[in-house]
């Protein structure tokens, strides 16, 4: 979806949980090199927050975790779309057990607005009754969406839900929702990359990065940029 326009400012949220800062990612100018970035995002990305490396090492400790869990019976992960491609194909590749995939379609109505209406565009399939179902999406923002899917989840009588977010912006928190599993506590700056759009734009970034002001200017001026 297009997220909304607006600066990017830091937050001074404390991390509440087990999940770390991000370390002081690579000098933009070291991933100015990388051969796997198209030189036509460069130009978009003030800087990368979290890079490959990070997430990779992330993504695997997180695994090991889920996996200790869960382990025991066959879980169903349910995933998010679209955001959660990247982080999801990672996350249970490291997974050592049985488990069923199944997807929800959620999406913020209305291109770049803050409206918080959300529209389902792809339902469950998968009967997750009795099931042990882990919950998996690439941000924790207002956390309208999670607590929206939690409650039509529940509604389905899992055995138990568990859930898991590689980012979390705890600062723009309207919900009183928590995730269990956390890659990332991030500020309050618009991140793309890695499966995150803006405007469905930059989700194949390997690495987490900023998204430039000029580039929400520039949509303030043509919502259609092509
Ligand atoms: C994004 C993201 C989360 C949600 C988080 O989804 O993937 O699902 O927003 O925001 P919230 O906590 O404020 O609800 P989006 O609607 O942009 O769809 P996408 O995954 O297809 O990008």
């Amino acid at each position: 979806m297009e997220r909304p326009d607006r600066p990017a400012n830091v937050s001074n949220a404390k991390s509440p949980d087990r999940a770390p800062r991000p370390e002081p990612a690579a000098e933009m100018t070291e991933d100015r090199k990388s051969p796997h970035v198209d030189i036509r995002w460069l130009k978009d990305i003030e800087r990368v927050l979290i890079t490959e490396q990070q997430l990779a090492r992330r993504i695997s400790e997180m695994a090991q975790v889920i996996q200790k869990d869960f382990s025991g019976r066959e879980m169903v992960v349910v995933s998010l779309l679209s955001g959660t491609v990247m982080f999801l194909a990672d996350l249970i590749r490291h997974l050592n057990l049985p488990m069923r995939l199944d997807f929800i379609g959620v999406s913020s109505y209305g291109a770049g607005t803050e409206s918080g209406d959300l529209v389902f565009t792809k339902e469950l399939r998968i009967d997750v009754k009795n099931r042990d179902v882990l919950l998996v999406d690439d941000i924790l923002d207002t956390g309208k969406t999670m607590s929206r899917v939690l409650e039509k989840l529940k509604a389905l009588r899992p055995r138990k839900i568990r859930t898991c977010v590689l980012l979390n912006k705890a600062a723009r928190r309207v919900e009183n929702v928590k995730a269990d599993y956390i890659g990332f506590e991030i500020p309050d700056y618009f991140v793309v990359g890695y499966g995150l759009d803006f405007a469905e734009r930059y989700r194949n970034l390997p690495f987490v990065g900023v998204l430039h002001e000029h580039v929400f200017k520039e949509v303030q001026k043509s919502p259609y940029r092509k």
